[in-house]
């Protein structure tokens, strides 16, 4: 065989690969939906916000003067990561819905500071905003080896075999929120399965604070947080060819003191029919909603018992005055 129909038949394969792929993406989303849709209280997983659209609006979110997360995090990480780093000199960073990994810097370099850090492995469902934080960080960090992988952690991690260890395992930003109790239990028992005693976790949380407060922080004045909500639905239209007429959905958010949540919903202004493929016709009431996104906020307590539920203790908890807080966690045994 010469060399260029070698290439050709390789191409090939990758097509049918990608194509097959895409085809699985799609065949998932089409059950989501449906299961979703069918409710008393019709629901969405947010992770469909996440295309390239979804993951910029979600960067221009953490630079809204009312949502502090980002901010306050940030905070955290710069002023612990040396003392994180050096505790346990982790030679791999495993780093679950790393986005764009802007404040997985504050780690790296603290890493490489320490004379300790050789990989990185950001896990992200949004593959190509990943492949270019990928592209980023290889540059910035010509010494590290960065080995992304696609996975949706609600199932399953994605991890490659053999990691150098200790290694640290990073959930940043408070997306541990984004699960409901029992996928967030099931969730970290999955990062504890693959932890050996030498290993950490390190996750921000978002912390239970002033109505107000959080209810700015998820209603921007910009309209911004607003965009990223109504963004789900032209992704369905892309991916599913679906006919959402996305500006009959206004956005609502609103905090749960009970359940100690923010809600995001898409409230249908006016009675609808929405056809979407391979899930059928979906009828909305006149202001009817759909839940997108709940966003748990925590104690420490709540944090202790969560983590305590999927096998890991709570060794650490860096906090500053209320806003958000830093846990670092070890396997119990
Ligand atoms: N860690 C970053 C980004 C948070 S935004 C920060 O702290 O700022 C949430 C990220 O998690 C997005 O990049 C999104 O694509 C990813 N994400 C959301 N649900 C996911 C899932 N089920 N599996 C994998 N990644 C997910
Ligand atoms: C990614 N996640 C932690 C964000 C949050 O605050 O729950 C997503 C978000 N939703 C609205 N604004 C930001």
């Amino acid at each position: 065989m010469t060399r260029r129909s070698t290439n050709t038949a390789e191409a090939a394969v990758e097509r049918q690969v990608t194509i097959a792929l895409a085809d699985d993406r799609a065949s998932a989303m089409v059950a989501d939906v449906r299961e979703g849709l069918s409710r008393r209280q019709k629901e969405l997983p947010p992770k469909y916000f996440y295309d390239e659209r979804g993951s910029e609006l979600f960067e221009k979110i953490t630079r809204l003067p009312e949502y502090y997360l980002t901010r306050a995090e940030r905070a955290l990480l710069t002023s612990s990561a040396r003392e994180i780093v050096e505790a346990f000199r982790p030679r791999t960073l495993v780093e679950l819905g790393a986005g764009s990994a802007a404040k997985t810097r504050i780690l790296l370099d603290a890493m490489r500071d320490a004379g300790c850090g050789e990989e990185y492995v950001p896990v992200d469902v949004s593959e190509d905003f990943l492949a270019s934080t990928a592209r980023r960080l290889r540059a910035e960090y010509p010494n590290l080896r960065v080995t992304p992988a696609v996975a949706d952690i609600g199932s399953s991690l994605g991890l490659p075999e053999r990691l150098p260890g200790p290694v640290l395992f990073a959930f940043l930003g408070s997306t541990i929120g984004n699960f409901d109790a029992p996928s967030a239990r099931a969730l970290l028992g999955r990062v504890r399965q693959v932890m050996r005693p030498f290993d950490r976790l390190l996750l921000g949380a978002d912390l239970r604070k002033k109505r107000h407060v959080v209810e700015a922080a998820y209603n921007d004045a910009r309209g911004v947080t607003a965009a990223f909500n109504r963004n789900m639905l032209r992704v369905l239209n892309r991916e599913l060819g679906a006919d959402f007429n996305v500006g009959s959905f206004r956005h609502r958010a609103f905090y749960s003191p009970e359940r100690h949540r923010i809600e995001m919903h898409l409230v249908s202004s006016r009675e609808q029919v929405v056809h979407i493929p391979g899930v059928g016709d979906v009828r909305l009431a006149s202001g009817e909603t759909i839940r997108t996104e709940i966003s748990c906020k925590y104690d420490r307590p709540s944090v202790r018992r969560l983590l305590r539920a999927a096998r890991l203790r709570l060794q650490d908890w860096i906090a500053d005055d209320g806003r958000f807080a830093l846990a670092i966690a070890s396997p119990r045994l």
